[in-house]
């Protein structure tokens, strides 16, 4: 009796495995439907870098064709004093992205927000300038033809088009940016070299982001593509507008890439698109409607707004070089946290257990109808 029992038992076991690996098997991913058309990549947090997200590890090498770190290659972390770098963790991303066949791109080199506390107090012109050529050389010399790409220069451009005010901008003037897109084409000869915002899919914004470019190309100084970030609301994307975008900056002979995509499915306290990480608002329970769990109203509307959208990036893939989400999971989406801490949002395309959610196979149709 208990023989059989047993014997039953490594059936059902064997039976569940089978179908577990052709399930997988069968199931194309996203890196693979996508491979003609553009990359697909995941930032990855620490958890993930350094190997403690399990969750995460069997997507990032199955789903994913490229990476970006999502905050460990940042002012705060990477170059905490004048003359100390940690590179730790950054090592170990570049490292992963060479043993796995992921170009990593570096994220990023010169943003005004998360610097070090001791760049905030840098007073004269001539040392800010000295921090920026230090910064940009160490770093970008240390991973030229071990990474693919860097964002050089991170949301310099504020909603009207004209330059941000930021410690760059008021101690440097406008020209801290073709300075900084000159360093790292000395020091990274062989690493392409981005301009990244959010919003440069709208009209002002993208024409400063096109003055931007055209500025740095008449001075014959190296940029190779932009970077649309893509923080979106799932309901309300502007798809005309990326769309005039995706065209518009193709003309200007440089890769097109989004970089940061995510769509958000929670109210926004302002009622609109931003990613200012600067923004912040007050929790209240009406602020986070699914902290049980995403309905089905919503979930459509992210369903039907991944599809929409990979729909339009499918008819322009030969302008468009990279689609990166801004995370592996929803557990991980800093969408959690922003711009209200401490709420739940389900922003990708795979679930807080890793599995691939509504959306994540209307994007895959798109690929493979
Ligand atoms: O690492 C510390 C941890 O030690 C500490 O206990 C904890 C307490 O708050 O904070 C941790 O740091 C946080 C970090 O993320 C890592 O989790 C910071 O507070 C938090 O501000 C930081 O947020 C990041 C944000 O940029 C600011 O750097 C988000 O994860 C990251 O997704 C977000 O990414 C930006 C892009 O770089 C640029 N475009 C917009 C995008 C979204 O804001």
């Amino acid at each position: 009796m208990k023989n059989n029992y047993n014997k039953w038992f490594l059936f059902i076991m064997a039976s569940v495995l089978l179908a577990k690996t052709s399930y997988a098997q069968n199931t194309p991913t996203l890196k693979q439907v996508f491979k003609n058309n553009f990359l697909i990549g995941a930032a990855l947090n620490a958890a993930q870098i350094s190997g403690k997200d399990t969750l995460a590890a069997p997507l990032i090498k199955t789903q994913f064709s490229a990476i970006t770190p999502e905050n460990i290659m940042k002012c705060e972390v990477i170059h905490p004093s004048w003359d100390k770098y940690n590179f730790d963790l950054a090592d170990k991303i570049v490292a992963y992205g060479n043993q796995n066949n992921l170009p990593v791109n570096g994220h990023t080199l010169i943003w005004h927000s998360q610097l070090s506390p001791f760049v905030k107090q840098i007073q004269s012109k001539d040392s800010l300038l000295q921090f920026i050529k230090n910064h940009i050389t160490t770093i970008a010399s240390r991973y030229d033809g071990k990474i693919f790409s860097w964002d050089v220069v991170n949301e310099a451009l504020e909603e009207d088009g004209s330059l941000r005010n930021s410690i760059f901008l008021e101690k440097l003037g406008p020209d801290y940016i073709s300075e900084a897109f000159s360093i790292a084409a000395a020091a990274a000869p062989q690493t392409e070299l981005y301009y990244n915002d959010y919003n440069i899919e709208q009209p002002k914004k993208r024409a400063g982001a096109i003055a931007l470019i055209k500025n740095l190309q008449s001075k014959g100084i190296r940029i190779n593509g932009v970077g649309i970030q893509g923080h979106w609301r799932s309901d309300n994307i502007p798809l005309k507008e990326i769309e005039e975008s995706i065209l518009a900056f193709s003309a200007l002979g440089i890769k097109v890439m989004f970089t940061e995509l995510d769509l958000t499915v929670l109210p926004n306290p302002w009622d609109v698109d931003a990613a200012d990480v600067n923004q912040k608002a007050v929790y209240n329970e009406k602020m986070n409607p699914y902290a049980a769990g995403i309905p089905d109203s919503a979930q459509q509307k992210l369903t039907n707004g991944y599809e929409s959208l990979f729909k339009l990036f499918y008819k322009y893939s030969d302008k468009i070089n990279r689609i990166t989400f801004w995370g592996v999971h929803d557990k991980q989406s800093w969408l959690n946290g922003w711009p209200i801490a401490g709420r739940t949002n389900y922003p990708l395309l795979f679930d807080r257990n890793g599995k691939p959610k509504p959306a994540y196979y209307k994007v895959i149709a798109v690929g493979k109808p």
